[in-house]
């Protein structure tokens, strides 16, 4: 019977057929170890000289790496295998024998070279747990947004103007009559799906034409939006709490063997999975960093926080921390003013600890069409492409907030990773569009 290798826990003595890949392989003698790989899993297999036939036996001895296989032989629990579980090889059947040699060998390879063989290397231990754990995200992102009622509603990727400023804009031209954009976020859209059906989330790829080597940006990334209307900045908040909490302990639950793989300690997650995350406002927050030992001066109040900001503020809590109520003036045309302090806006960012930084940002929106005006003629921004989105304001306007959690960034903090390029499977980054 064929098998998959995370099937086996459950098949102890039986005979099992797999296959899948030749991972590594060692001689002792008359004992040959190799690892197989099939996707699930990965699994030692033991070739006993005798076992199986001698032909066999002497050919696993030359395979090279990334052979495709079928093997059968009995399920034995040995502690000493790593998952547990190895089969005890009484066949051997070669399905493909690679020609050449492979080019990702056991010893360490610079992250250019993995990149550059990125569409192999998405075969080895540390891709393949960090893209399951992605996976499991997105899957429980759904999961989370179907429970409570929303609708999925995909934004267009192709729009005729900007949302987060003009400056990051991918232009595309539209057969020579008309130029057009990369969407930078659905949010504007969300927000018209919000007024039709009340409570709705987009899941898809954005863009962003930063010319930025840093660890935290892709020219090409997910982003999740959820948009709600009759919901205010607290309740936005509320939600963001919600999810990410929510998320976090879906990844402990279930992806405990990935995060092992890729030696992230579930302890540094666990208070991120309990909520009650601690809300600064920015005031407060630059009130902090003039406090903190920083590489870079401080912020003084009404600058915008840098990356180096943010991390030093995400350092200080042992879960996610809320920045809330920034200045209008460094924020987006969109945002409701904090009736408090005109001057602010109802917005937030979610930091996410350990240095990781922003990973979400949110606010609720203006919702008055004469404000809007106002601001879209503040901002520089010309009244005619918004003709739409103003008219959401026009017919029963009501106050709305949403918020966009990039998902890049998420995985990158739950697994782990020092950079946010291996968190998707083909990362699209300043310097790099291949493979
Ligand atoms: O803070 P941002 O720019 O917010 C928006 O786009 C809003 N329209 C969202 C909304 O309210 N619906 O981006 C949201 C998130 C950031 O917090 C970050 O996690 C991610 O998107 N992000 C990036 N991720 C990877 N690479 C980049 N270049 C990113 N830019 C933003
Ligand atoms: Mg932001």
């Amino acid at each position: 019977m064929v098998r998959t290798i995370s099937e086996l826990p459950h098949h102890l003595n039986e005979p099992a057929a797999l296959r899948g890949w030749l991972v590594q392989r060692r001689r002792q003698g008359k004992i040959q170890f190799l690892i197989l790989r099939d996707g699930t899993g990965f699994l030692q297999v033991t070739l006993v000289q005798g076992e199986l036939p001698q032909e066999a036996f002497e050919e696993a001895d030359h395979l090279p790496l990334e052979s495709a296989l079928e093997i059968s032989g009995l399920v034995r629990q040995d502690s000493r295998a790593p998952g547990g579980v190895e089969l005890a090889a009484s066949e051997l059947r070669i399905l493909a024998r690679p020609e050449e040699e492979y080019p990702i060998s056991p010893k360490e390879h610079g992250i250019d070279f993995l990149l550059d063989h990125r569409h192999l290397w998405l075969r080895h231990r540390r891709p393949w747990a960090t893209l399951r754990i992605r996976s499991e995200i997105e899957l429980a992102i759904q999961e989370f947004f179907e429970e409570r009622g929303f609708v999925r509603f995909d934004a267009p990727l192709l729009t005729p103007n900007a949302v987060e400023g003009t400056t990051e804009l991918f232009e595309i031209d539209l057969f020579g009559e008309e130029r057009a954009y990369l969407s930078q976020s659905g949010q504007l859209y969300a927000e018209a799906g919000a007024l039709a059906f009340g409570k709705v989330y987009t899941m898809g790829p954005t863009f962003r034409a930063e010319r930025s080597k840093t660890r935290r940006h892709l020219l090409e990334f997910w982003m999740i939006e959820p948009e709600m209307a009759f919901t205010t900045h607290q309740e936005n908040m509320a939600l963001q709490e919600e999810l990410v909490s929510f998320l976090v302990a879906r990844i402990l639950e279930r992806r405990a063997k990935e995060l092992e793989l890729l030696e992230r300690d579930p302890k540094r997650l666990e208070p991120a999975a309990e909520g009650n995350y601690p809300r600064l406002t920015y005031r407060e927050a630059i009130e902090l960093l003039q406090h903190l030992e920083l590489d870079v001066p401080p912020p003084a109040l009404g600058d915008d926080l840098g990356a180096p900001h943010e991390a030093a503020i995400s350092r200080q809590f042992d879960r996610p921390v809320f920045i809330e109520r920034y200045p209008a003036k460094i924020k987006a045309f969109y945002m409701e003013p904090d009736p408090e302090d005109p001057e602010l806006v109802l917005n937030d960012d979610l930091l996410a600890p350990e240095g990781y930084g922003e990973i979400i940002g949110g606010s609720q929106r203006i919702h008055d069409l004469e404000l809007l005006k106002e601001r879209l003629q503040r901002f520089g921004l010309p009244e005619e492409p918004f003709g739409w989105y103003l008219d959401l304001r026009r017919y029963g306007g009501v106050p709305h907030s949403g918020f966009g959690l990039g998902l890049e960034r998420t995985v990158a903090w739950i697994a782990g990773l020092a950079h946010v390029r291996e968190a998707i499977p083909f990362p699209r980054l300043y310097t790099r569009l291949r493979p």
